[in-house]
């Protein structure tokens, strides 16, 4: 391979990601639907910049011909988590998925082996498969996995280390190592109230669910032409949500339910 068409090599990696963006971004749609922890926090994908991919041939002394066999993390996958507790969670659904719609190759955890630098994050490389136009491709994909904490220490640190170029001051490095312990202070305080966590969480989303459920049944009154009575209830809807008693919110949606099945209205 003499000239990369670059364009074209990187298209399959492109769609991988966003592949993977769609199915692990579903699982966290899932969980919310549900009404439950969701463990995934935010998924975020990147596809390598050329010049990236040509440093770290440089560095690793890789020829051109060899990059797309040698470089695995030219796909990467970031799921940031709340706790520490998530990661491991978001590990085993991957693990659930071996196999399936992709092969795990490797896995590296930083968190229990936490590097030289403070660096903590667990790594999973896998194989996906992507169909294309040309036919099928095996892409090589990093997914980082980590929690909020350590992809705030995690981004702070590579922006120095780029800026200083492997050469950072001593006193630097030795910040950025205290910062990494805070880091994970951060994250022990945090789990153990990980379940008063969770809790509030929940009965925040079953709201937002509630309402939502609400305001499609008022809505529902209007394309049926009970425009009066859509009025009535919206009103209702105000003051109770003003009061801000969940259970009021649930008796009343249960009221619009039951005549919503009185007036046979097909739920959308
Ligand atoms: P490289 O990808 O070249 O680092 O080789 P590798 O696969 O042997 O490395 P490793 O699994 O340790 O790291 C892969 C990726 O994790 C890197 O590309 C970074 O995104 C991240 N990473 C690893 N170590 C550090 C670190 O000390 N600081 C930061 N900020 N990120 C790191
Ligand atoms: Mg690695």
């Amino acid at each position: 391979m003499d000239i990369i068409n670059w364009k074209e090599e990187l298209l399959p990696y492109k769609q991988a990601t966003d592949e993977l963006y769609i199915k692990f971004s579903s699982i966290k749609k899932e969980y919310i639907e549900l009404e439950q922890h969701s463990p995934i926090e935010l998924v975020q994908t990147r596809v390598k910049s050329i010049s990236s991919i040509l440093d770290k041939a440089n560095k690793r002394d890789t020829p051109l011909s060899k990059i797309f066999e040698t470089i695995e993390d030219i796909a990467g996958v970031r799921i940031t988590c709340k706790f520490v507790e998530d990661i491991y969670k978001v590990v085993q659904l991957i693990r659930d998925r071996d196999g399936k719609d992709l092969i795990i190759k490797e896995e590296e955890d930083y968190i229990n082996n936490t590097k030289s630098s403070g660096y903590r994050s667990y790594h999973i490389t896998i194989k996906y498969k992507v169909i294309t136009t040309t036919g099928c491709k095996e892409i090589p994909c990093e997914i980082q996995i980590r929690t909020m904490a350590m992809n705030f220490w995690a981004t702070i640190e590579h922006s120095l280390r780029y800026k200083y170029n492997g050469n950072m001051p001593k006193h630097l490095k030795e910040k950025l190592q205290a910062c990494a312990e805070a880091s994970f202070q951060l994250d022990t305080e945090m789990g153990t109230i990980r379940d008063e966590i969770i809790q509030t969480q929940k009965i925040i989303q079953t709201k937002e669910n509630l309402v939502y459920k609400i305001l499609k049944n008022i809505q529902n009154l209007y394309y049926i032409g009970k425009i009066e009575k859509m009025n009535q209830f919206n009103r209702e809807f105000i003051d109770l949500y003003q009061e801000g008693d969940i259970d009021k919110l649930f008796n009343f949606n249960n009221k619009l339910e039951t005549m919503a099945n009185l007036y046979k209205v097909s739920y959308m």
